[in-house]
């Protein structure tokens, strides 16, 4: 009986180690990439209304888009988000002391905004994929509004802040960087690269609230 209950703690311990690879993985790959490319498509936006329809148009014609969105966006995100919600409440690590407190917050952090970014994304498609028309003023129209842009402040700041902390987890989870110096410059580098993709972000919401009704 008790040789059962072993190898069943075994593989459940298996499952649970392949799900926490696949998380993290999932995270970067297609995630984080898609993040960056996506706020930098939209940062097109800047150079007015010509520039960024010009690049939706490029988008919406690709070939296989549907397949291609729900095969490499709709289900990585589906399962990163969930097995994110799975996660979230064991916010008691039980090593937490041997973390310093800015290690604490930040992995609190990682888990509030996870939480926020699954009903901004859930918001975001609902309120412009399903348009057929999508146009630099069908964007505008919502976010001159201060109610949506401040939500996708929010949106934006959450997802960005994900994104670089948890680009620096993932470089300690896979081993890229082990000891504390190249953890401190792994932290120096990511925190520059989640400046610029804010920044990057934070332009292309601007240009939509401070643009002109048609
Ligand atoms: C849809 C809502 C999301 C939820 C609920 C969520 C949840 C989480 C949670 C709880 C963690 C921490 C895992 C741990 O400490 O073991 C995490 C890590 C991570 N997430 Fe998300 N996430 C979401 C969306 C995203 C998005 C859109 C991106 C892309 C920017 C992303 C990128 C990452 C990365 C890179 C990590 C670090 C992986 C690692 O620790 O190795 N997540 N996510």
């Amino acid at each position: 009986m008790s040789t059962n209950n072993n190898s069943l703690q075994v593989s459940n311990n298996a499952l649970e180690f392949w799900l926490r690879r696949l998380h993290s993985l999932t995270g970067l790959i297609p995630l984080s990439l898609f993040v960056v490319f996506h706020l930098t498509a939209n940062n097109s936006a800047i150079k007015g209304p010509e520039a960024f329809n010009a690049v939706v148009n490029i988008l919406r014609s690709l070939p296989y888009l549907e397949i291609v969105e729900i095969s490499i966006l709709g289900i990585p995100i589906l399962f990163h988000g969930l097995y994110g919600l799975i996660i979230t409440p064991q916010f008691a690590r039980s090593n937490l002391g041997a973390y310093s407190k800015v290690h604490n917050w930040t992995y609190y952090l990682q888990r509030i905004t996870g939480i926020i970014i699954f009903i901004f994304i859930a918001v975001h498609i609902w309120q412009f994929r399903f348009n057929e028309d999508l146009d630099f003023e069908a964007v505008a129209i919502p976010l001159r509004q201060p109610a949506w842009a401040i939500a996708y402040f929010i949106g934006i700041t959450a997802t960005v802040y994900h994104f670089a902390n948890g680009l620096w987890n993932f470089f300690i989870s896979w081993g890229f960087t082990i000891g504390k110096n190249a953890q401190t410059v792994s932290g120096y580098i990511c925190a520059l690269i989640g400046l610029i993709v804010l920044t990057i972000g934070y332009s292309a919401l601007w240009a939509f609230y401070s643009s002109l009704p048609n």
